[in-house]
């Protein structure tokens, strides 16, 4: 996939702005605040529909403005090679977004996905193995909203049927220790039926995806790390976490999954929350069987990360047959020049990139040579 053109109107600090995207990389040099990660972030939302900055459209909208958009053109190469196609998002400071697809307005804002596949790379990133489980069940879900549309569409359902849930265990009237007075098990039947079939259907699918990244993640990490160290990936379903061998059933997970909420129900009643479900889900890195996140160094824990995106991007190019953007937000400077030539051997020029920094004098001469280099001030964007 290219993205060719990209243009924002009221976006962020951008009034106006058109950017053409003439090499396989681009470099956003800019001092700070001045709009380069506002660019990524425009690439991220018309790619997965989601900033990773903010849930909320109106702090999207340049500040006193109504409305902003943002519309861009994406070349898919061979096997399908179509012509080039237009997506138009439009963002309101209230109301809905509205999507144009090749000029069509989709009634299901979900069909937009897979037009762009990007893998985004930033320092944040360090989260994915330091942050808590949230952090990596948002990243897992954002690889398999682009690997299959549909988990998309499931991972909507699911979150409806677990407010609705959340709602009702909420309300329960409780007495002065804080346990609950009235049994909800009857009226929480239908919900907890729902919660499980989708939850089961979010589970298989996460443990697939995960069997498929990890031996990627492995031969990465070997190659960085010189096969120095062993990285494990382990996906820990809050259900069914003992016998991974369920994950091939559907029913047997569901049976479980259903068996884990009755476990659970006073606990859940108390709480006045469902305990039980993918969003409870966790994923452990390990680096020769030891927890990443509490024992691995600066380092290590950065070669892991490094390892886990160039896997994705592996993957959705497996997967997709058509090579997925990369966005680097601030990161390439942070890597020693080994990982750095790793990155860009790993790239060459199949993967379109789009880089933000602040110093091009962090960048080997080779990334200079074959880049386009944008200067980014204030929300405008120089060509040279
Ligand atoms: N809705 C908005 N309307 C107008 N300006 C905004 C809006 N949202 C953010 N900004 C401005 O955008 C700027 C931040 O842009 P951005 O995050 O892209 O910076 P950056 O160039 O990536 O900087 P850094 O190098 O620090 O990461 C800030 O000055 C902020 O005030
Ligand atoms: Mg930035």
């Amino acid at each position: 996939m290219f993205l060719t053109s990209i243009h924002l109107r009221q976006f962020r600090n951008y009034a106006e702005q058109s950017v053409a995207f003439s090499a396989p990389k681009t470099i956003l040099v800019g001092e700070n605040a001045q709009g380069k990660s506002n660019l990524l972030e425009a690439v991220e939302l018309i790619s997965v529909m989601k900033s990773h900055r903010t849930s909320r459209d109106r702090d999207l909208v340049q500040d006193g403005h109504a409305q902003g958009q943002i519309t861009a053109t994406i070349d898919h190469g061979p096997p399908e090679a179509t012509a080039a196609m237009g997506v138009r998002m439009t963002l309101r400071a209230s109301g809905r977004r509205t999507t144009v697809l090749n000029g069509e307005t989709l009634r299901r804002q979900l069909d937009l996905l897979g037009t762009l596949n990007t893998v985004q790379f930033s320092s944040l990133d360090l989260e994915l193995v330091r942050g808590g489980p949230a952090h990596r069940r948002d990243w897992l879900n954002g690889l398999l909203v682009q690997l299959e549309p549909l988990y998309a569409h499931l991972l909507q359902q699911y979150g409806k049927v677990l407010r609705q849930r959340n709602a009702l265990l909420r309300k329960a009237d409780k007495d002065e220790s804080g346990l609950p007075i009235q049994d909800l098990s009857a009226s929480l039947a239908v919900w907890d039926a729902q919660l499980a079939a989708l939850g089961t259907r979010l589970i298989r699918r996460r443990a697939r995806a995960l069997e498929r990244l990890t031996p990627l993640a492995q031969q990465w990490h070997e190659q960085i790390s010189g096969s120095r160290e062993a990285l494990r990936i382990c996906y820990r379903p809050s259900v069914a976490r003992e016998q991974p061998e369920q994950w091939d059933s559907p029913e047997l997970l569901q049976a479980s999954f259903l068996e884990k909420i009755k476990q659970r129900a006073i606990a859940e009643q108390v709480n006045g929350t469902s305990l039980v479900g993918p969003h409870r889900d966790e994923v452990d890195f390990l680096i020769d069987e030891t927890p990443a996140r509490q024992y691995g160094s600066q380092g290590q824990q950065r070669t892991l990360v490094l390892s886990l995106k160039l896997a994705e991007l592996t993957l959705i190019d497996e997967v997709i047959g058509q090579p997925p953007l990369l966005l680097l937000d601030d990161v390439l400077a942070e890597l020693d020049l080994n990982r750095q030539n790793q990155l860009l051997d790993a790239i060459q020029t199949r993967f379109q990139t789009l880089i933000t920094t602040t110093h091009l004098s962090a960048f080997d001469a080779q990334w200079l040579k074959s880049s386009q280099i944008l200067t980014v001030e204030a929300g405008k964007i120089i060509m040279p």
